[in-house]
């Protein structure tokens, strides 16, 4: 082969950039012969200039200010493997696409912010705008669902989207554990960051889950219409009876049209305990994707980390080297539908809901009335303990009903003087097969 190299500019050499170094100089020659030409990082840049990095920048011209080298370097193609959803991150985007070159991020928290008006920017350029990296690591998901399922209508879209939660909801069944034990150990292990909240309240799930969602449907990019919980109040008490009603709970990112529109939500789920999703365990991924054609298909693998990130970015790279264009969202992006939200208070399922009460005579009729009188009805009651002096849990599950019916018990339950804590609720989501 002899033609001309794609020469890329990289900005930010941390866990991603770093694994792409690495990839580049391993597997050069096989990008090569895929891609019909050499991929060459011809310019770098990060925070700190002198830090070892365990890797050789060789010839590539060192840059300080990045957003300058996005719009001055002379490169085809900008990889941002910075972070954050806007300051330096959001510049050398603007300013590459602005510049007509391509751009390839692993950029979650910028592309659910921004990802609508970064996509117009690519189109008005007539660039790639490339971001497989960006949602469930390694697990070439994008590329499934716009390109591979691109003959279907999807009813839901569904995924295990953070390899954090997911490891400490593991981690919590296996050993039968309190969140903050498992997150104390999560953090000493490295599987969680000292500041866990982006990954336990669910945020980095949603950044994902708007991105699925608008590759999906077709929409625009509505990260703020996505109804999100984290994890901090599943406990092992919740685990144990899920597990003896035959579900896992999972932290699920879920889209899907409603009659009311796009349904976007982030919660911790009970799934039942057999589906595929249930067994993805510790830091894996999955996404489940349902079709009106091909029916439901599942994939998984490793969410982050330096190699498996880097092996998306790549294969961004080697698209853009080929001459491969789509249109990031599925979908031009001047024909991106606005995105309608379907209301969390129009959502309709069935729910499991966990009492602590005073073991007293008629305090199951109490509840049972409380949910009658929203019109809830209820498929079971499951109470394992009794004591005479201290409260027992008792746990029911519902029929599928309105969420808004559901708050109104909630707090009406919650309201009763022999119920001691506040009720739990976990809804239960139905999976394909
Ligand atoms: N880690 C993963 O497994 C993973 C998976 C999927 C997606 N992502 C996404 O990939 C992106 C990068 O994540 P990461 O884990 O690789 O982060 P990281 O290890 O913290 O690396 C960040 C890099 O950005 C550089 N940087 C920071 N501020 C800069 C600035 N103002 N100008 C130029 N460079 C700057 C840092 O420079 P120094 O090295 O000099 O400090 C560092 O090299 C994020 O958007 C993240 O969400 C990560």
């Amino acid at each position: 082969v002899n033609a001309t190299p794609l020469n890329i500019a990289i900005a930010g050499l941390g866990t991603v950039g770093g694994g792409l170094m690495k990839l580049i100089a391993d597997q050069g020659d096989l990008l090569e012969k895929r891609a019909g030409r050499p991929i060459r990082v011809a310019a770098v840049s990060a925070k700190t200039r002198g830090k070892n990095r365990g890797f050789a920048l060789d010839g590539a011209q060192w840059f300080d200010d990045a957003a300058k080298m996005a719009a001055e370097a002379n490169v085809e193609a900008v990889v941002e493997l910075i972070g954050g959803s806007d300051g330096v991150a959001r510049q050398v985007c603007e300013n590459a696409l602005a510049k007509g070159r391509h751009v390839v991020t692993a950029n979650k928290a910028l592309l659910a912010h921004h990802g609508t008006a970064l996509a117009r920017a690519a189109e008005k350029a007539n660039v790639a705008l490339a971001f497989e990296a960006a949602v469930a690591g390694g697990i070439p998901v994008i590329k499934a669902l716009r390109e591979g399922l691109a003959g279907n209508r999807l009813s839901r879209v569904y995924g295990i989207l953070n390899g954090t939660c997911n490891y400490i909801l593991t981690q919590m069944q296996e050993s039968k554990r309190e969140f903050a034990e498992v997150l104390a150990e999560a953090q000493s292990l490295g599987y969680a960051e000292a500041d866990p909240s982006f990954d336990v309240d669910g945020i980095d799930t949603a950044h994902k889950l708007a991105i699925l969602a608008s590759v999906s449907f077709g929409t625009e990019v509505g990260f703020d219409a996505v109804h999100v919980e984290g994890i901090r109040h599943v406990s092992a008490l919740d685990i144990a009876f899920a597990d003896e009603l035959g579900y896992r709970i999972k932290l699920l990112g879920i889209a899907r049209p409603t009659e009311h529109g796009i349904e976007q939500r982030v919660h911790p789920c009970m799934v039942d305990a057999t589906a595929p999703i249930a067994r993805v365990s510790g830091v894996f991924n999955a996404v489940v994707a349902d079709g009106d054609f091909v029916g439901s298909t599942v994939f998984q693998g490793r969410g982050a980390g330096a190699g498996p990130t880097a092996s998306a970015v790549a294969a961004d790279l080697v698209d853009i080297a080929r001459g491969v264009r789509v249109p990031a969202f599925s979908v031009p992006a001047g024909k991106l539908a606005k995105l309608k939200a379907s209301p969390m208070e129009r959502h309709r399922g069935a729910y499991y809901m966990r009492l602590m009460v005073q073991d007293r005579p008629g305090v199951i009729a109490q509840v049972a009335q409380a949910l009658a009188d929203d019109s809830v009805s209820m498929e079971a009651v499951l109470q394992r303990a009794r004591h005479p002096t201290e409260a027992v849990p008792v746990v029911f599950i519902t029929h599928e009903t309105e969420e808004a019916a559901m708050n109104r018990v909630l707090a009406k339950i919650a309201a009763l003087g022999t119920v001691v804590e506040p009720p739990r609720m976990i809804r239960i989501e139905p999976l394909s097969q």
